[in-house]
């Protein structure tokens, strides 16, 4: 029986617990270090079992024992952004908290495969990788298939098409830095470029790169999980039913778009074994300048969590 660990109990860990099991992907064990919050969440979400008909076990825990034999990581865990608050701001109090979560999990289940959610993202995912030593291909971090998602569904609106007919990619880190693809983003095959303007499209871009922003305004506390979560068991799905799968993710290339030594958003293909390769495309030379910008900007956020981290 497949089972994957969410740590974090906060909105995104429980709503990535609720598509795994809603979807019937694994059993899933939901740890924080609040003493019955993801005891009250899971036992919630088994009591939606018998509506929603699925098997699936959900067990909340503040042990990091009863996690043990995972095949995912799902890691949350960590402060949200709040109003005004970049997503770098966070870094310091994340990448504390990441590398405990890392240290733990990783003595219980050294086969897991890590998928990296808490921000900021593409330097988190770095960080994990680091602590656990472990393979990059098994340490993916989430952010390609949200904000391509979230790109997709202004799409949508705009177009006035079915989201099921829209497909585009985001690549680069997850932060203003951002890089959508809209070369390739079409309806069933046709290029977007097609069917708006120039206007809307750059619009588009605009409110994808601050769709978390957008978010976090909205709410006043706390930042987006329905479609992060939805996110989340999209990449389970892809790995645990080794669905061969070209999403987006957070990955360590290894020269591919001619960088190295840092996570950052490219088309990946996952399967069982984690992420099973990087798949180079052709980028013109503004979309590659864009992917290089954005991944220095990664860069220059690891050294100084490297500089923080020692300095703790
Ligand atoms: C977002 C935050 C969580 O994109 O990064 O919603």
């Amino acid at each position: 029986m497949d089972k994957v660990t969410v740590v974090g109990a906060g909105h995104v860990g429980a709503t990535a617990a609720q598509y795994i099991a809603e979807k019937n992907l694994a059993d899933v064990v939901l740890i924080d270090i609040v003493d019955g919050l993801p005891q009250g969440k899971a036992l919630d979400l088994m009591e939606a079992a018998p509506v929603n008909m699925h098997d699936r076990k959900l067990v909340g825990t503040n042990d990091y024992a009863d996690t043990k034999g995972s095949d995912i990581i799902v890691i949350t865990a960590g402060i949200a952004r709040k109003p005004g608050m970049s997503r770098d701001d966070l870094l310091k109090t994340n990448a504390n908290i990441v590398r405990t979560v890392a240290q733990e999990t990783f003595k219980h289940s050294p086969d897991a495969i890590y998928i990296v959610v808490t921000n900021p993202l593409d330097v988190m995912t770095h960080l994990v990788q680091k602590t656990t030593k472990l393979d990059s291909k098994k340490v993916i971090g989430m952010a390609g298939v949200l904000d391509s998602a979230r790109f997709q569904t202004f799409i949508g609106m705009e177009t006035g098409f079915s989201v099921e007919d829209i497909r585009a990619m985001v690549l680069g880190g997850h932060g203003d830095l951002m890089v959508p693809l809209t070369r390739l983003a079409t309806v069933n095959g046709i290029p977007i470029s097609e069917l708006l303007p120039q206007a809307k499209i750059d619009e588009m871009v605009d409110r994808t790169r601050n769709g978390g922003a957008e978010i976090v305004k909205l709410l006043k506390s706390g930042s987006a999980y329905y479609a992060p979560g939805a996110s989340v068991a999209h990449m389970v799905e892809a790995i645990l039913r080794d669905k061969n799968r070209l999403l987006p993710c957070a990955v360590l290339p290894q020269g591919e778009y001619g960088l190295k030594d840092v996570y950052i958003g490219l088309p990946a293909v996952l399967g069982r074994e984690g992420l099973k390769k990087i798949v180079e495309i052709k980028l013109t030379e503004e979309e590659k300048e864009a992917l290089h910008g954005s991944a220095k900007s990664i860069k220059e956020n690891i050294d100084l969590m490297n500089e923080l981290l020692v300095a703790v």
